[in-house]
């Protein structure tokens, strides 16, 4: 094929894929030409404009190693994790919705028993964590697989840290016989993503600021119901309506109120999606 020019590459393209064997491959690459030759079209990109994207997305590839994953910031922030997250866990009403995980999950966490201080050292004033866990019919659910973490007061997760050596502020805990569970941790602030990078040079160009509002995040497993990966959010936070990676829904805002003693509160239950039969 040859003398291709603006009005026929597009399918020239396609028609190269056409014998990928896995039909789902496919159907994901012949969209992602056509929708991609669809933009450039679109914005009538310039050559010098696609060497500054190939550019940026060099940028964002070197920027991530086991501690740092660019990328996925840079997912979050254009709103593709969280259409993703929307997408593919559409529960029905009473679940707890779902919203993103984020880059600072990590395997292995320490495990924690009922009234323990996950927080484990983190900076931050004491808060307590303390729900449910049920179905959807109402049922507890009684040794759910709870993952919880959180950044410290300073707005950095345990692995951000300099001088990293051990878990803070993130744990694993199992729900009691009723489906209940309580922990220690610290009170959840609002804090940047990482900015440093790439994706940070793409929010000072566009105006945009790379703030969250303060969140718990949970990682709720049980046997016979759908995973749940969700965060539960501070209701007092300047930024819930301008999250930097649009991970609020409305559902997950709860109060966190201040005890006598000066420490901190929060009481949330979760509802979990049974798998289907
Ligand atoms: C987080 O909540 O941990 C997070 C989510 C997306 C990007 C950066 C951080
Ligand atoms: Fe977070």
């Amino acid at each position: 094929m040859r003398n291709l020019n603006q009005d026929t590459i597009t399918q020239a393209v396609m028609a190269r894929f056409a014998n990928t064997p896995d039909p789902r491959l496919k159907e994901i690459i012949n969209s992602l030409v056509q929708h991609l030759h669809a933009f450039a079209r679109e914005v009538r990109l310039t050559e010098k404009e696609w060497e500054q994207g190939i550019d940026f997305l060099t940028r964002v590839g070197h920027k991530c190693d086991d501690k740092r994953q660019e990328f996925i910031l840079l997912s979050d922030t254009l709103g593709l994790s969280m259409l993703t997250v929307a997408m593919n866990n559409d529960k029905p009403d009473g679940c707890t919705e779902a919203t993103v995980v984020g880059p600072f999950h990590v395997e292995d966490a320490p495990h924690y028993e009922h009234g323990d201080d996950v927080g484990n050292g983190a900076v931050g004033q004491p808060c307590s964590v303390r729900g449910t866990v049920r179905g959807l019919d109402g049922k507890a659910i009684a040794g759910a697989t709870m993952e919880v973490w959180q950044a410290d007061a300073n707005g950095l997760y345990d692995v951000q840290l300099p001088d990293y050596a051990h878990a803070s502020a993130r744990g694993i805990l199992k729900s009691g016989p009723n489906g209940e569970f309580h922990f220690r941790s610290i009170l959840a602030e609002s804090y940047p993503i990482p900015h440093d990078g790439p994706v940070g040079e793409m929010l000072i160009a566009t105006n945009r600021h790379p703030w969250r509002p303060a969140h718990l995040h949970f990682m709720i497993v049980a046997e016979g119901y759908e995973t749940l990966t969700t965060h539960v959010f501070r209701n007092d936070d300047q930024y819930l309506d301008s999250d930097a990676v649009f991970g609020v829904r409305q559902s997950l805002v709860t109060d966190w109120t201040q005890q006598a003693d000066g420490s901190w509160l929060v009481d949330y239950d979760f509802v979990l999606n049974p798998v289907a039969a």
